[in-house]
């Protein structure tokens, strides 16, 4: 019987152990997970997402502060078209986060960013040449494309010194999604080093309508392979979603994916940057707790618990502060929902805003517990403590568990002192 630890990901002549762990955004795939995966010879991601708040936090620089200072006059007002990222200020906290997480970096594996293209602050062509621009400048070893993937994305960075040597992924849910992006790059004379294949259990916002329930990771992923196989095209693929023992993901590697990409369970790990309390919620999860729903502003279906603070609250949006999900006009779907609420209950004090939520504000707050639909079993990876809670797990056990178990088992953690 096969287990993970029997296939490598190749990238060139270098070999790695075939586990990914998936950008979680807003630093709950943090630099300290990333640094684990690397460590121990598969691939970490760390997310560029809300990185001027992130720098905030992690190294004290005040560029959320400085923003807010800027357009504090416009609070109320709600056109928000004036507000605009400082691309000086956004090179420089991604190179800060980049560059620390780089220097730290321990053992034969890799760290790429996530960088999620429906951020698109204001100003979606620039801002994304600077998040990418700097992640490469800063020494990061690859970027990951995600959520809102644009064809011409390659092309804003085909001018960098690191363009072909840097390893650069996209995030597909289907060949054909795949087959655009190929045609439209093909001009640049430089293919995608992976494909991420990401089917409809996966967490955060899913590449597919709200028949996402119709699709299955293991047919698009046998489309994807077909088709490259077909163009004779060898990159590599990487199937993700759902995939939750070392035997789920043998049985990707054994029909042509290269690796797995897998987040969910890291969500409980020790160096996951969930609050403590949250990744309680996320252990105690029923199946019935998990939901798809259309409260992301970016128009895509997204995973969360059902409890989630950021489902029903009305706040104020905060695009002085942050402002990540501005399109290129200034407008915010979450912002419209809120108006329309403030001119329907003019005097009230607070308001509830079902239709959509102000995912920047929450994110960052980690009030919007988006997951993957195995969350649900989490639980049965650990032990039940005796106050009732259950045991966080190091991200070094779930990455072994992936690596080495077999026969679908799951391996219980030490117990803790
Ligand atoms: C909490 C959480 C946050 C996520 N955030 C992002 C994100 O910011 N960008 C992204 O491309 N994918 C995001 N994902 C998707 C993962 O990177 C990954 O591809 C997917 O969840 C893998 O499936 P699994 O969670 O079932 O293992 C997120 C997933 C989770 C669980």
């Amino acid at each position: 019987m096969k287990r993970v630890d029997d296939f490598r990901l190749k990238f060139g002549n270098k070999e790695f152990v075939p586990i990914m762990i998936g950008g979680m955004g807003v630093d709950i795939s943090t630099a300290e997970l990333a640094l684990e995966a690397a460590r121990l010879g598969g691939v970490g991601h760390i997310s560029d997402a809300m990185v001027t708040d992130v720098s905030d936090r992690r190294f004290d620089t005040k560029f959320v502060k400085n923003k807010l200072k800027l357009y504090k006059h416009n609070i109320h007002n709600s056109d928000k078209s004036i507000i605009k990222f400082d691309l000086g200020a956004l090179a420089e906290a991604t190179r800060r986060h980049v560059e620390s997480t780089m220097q730290s970096k321990k053992g034969e594996g890799l760290i790429f960013v996530n960088c999620m293209e429906k951020l698109t602050m204001n100003a979606p062509r620039e801002t994304l040449q600077v998040r990418m621009a700097s992640a490469l400048d800063a020494g990061i070893d690859g970027i990951t494309l995600s959520a809102g993937l644009h064809l011409g994305s390659f092309g804003l960075l085909a001018e960098h010194p690191r363009f072909r040597d840097a390893k650069l992924g996209i995030i597909v849910s289907s060949v054909r999604a795949l087959q655009l992006f190929l045609r439209k790059n093909a001009r640049l004379n430089r293919l995608p080093d992976y494909v991420v294949v990401e089917g409809p259990l996966a967490g955060g916002h899913l590449g597919f309508g709200a028949d996402w329930a119709q699709y299955d990771l293991a047919t698009i992923v046998a489309e994807v392979v077909q088709y490259l196989r077909t163009e004779q095209l060898a990159i590599p693929v990487i199937a993700a979603g759902g995939i939750f023992t070392g035997s789920d993901a043998v049985s990707f590697l054994e029909t042509g994916s290269a690796a797995v990409q897998v987040a969910t369970r890291f969500t409980v790990a020790d160096e996951c940057g969930l609050p403590k309390k949250v990744k309680q919620e996320y252990f105690k999860a029923s199946e019935e707790d998990i939901i798809v729903n259309t409260v992301s502003p970016t128009g895509y279906p997204m995973r969360m618990l059902r409890s989630t603070p950021a489902i029903g609250a009305g706040i104020r949006p905060n695009c002085e502060a942050y402002g990540y999900l501005l399109d290129g006009n200034g407008s915010c779907a979450y912002i419209n929902a809120y108006n329309r609420e403030v001119a329907l209950h003019p005097d009230a004090k607070t308001l509830s805003v079902m239709d959509k939520t102000c995912l920047c504000t929450h994110m960052r707050n980690f009030n919007c517990w988006t997951c993957g639909q195995t969350t649900y079993r989490l639980k049965d990876t650990t032990r039940r403590l005796e106050d009732g809670s259950y045991q966080v797990l190091s991200a070094e056990h779930i990455f072994k568990d992936y690596q080495f178990s077999i026969d679908q088992k799951v391996a219980l953690p030490e117990i803790s002192q």
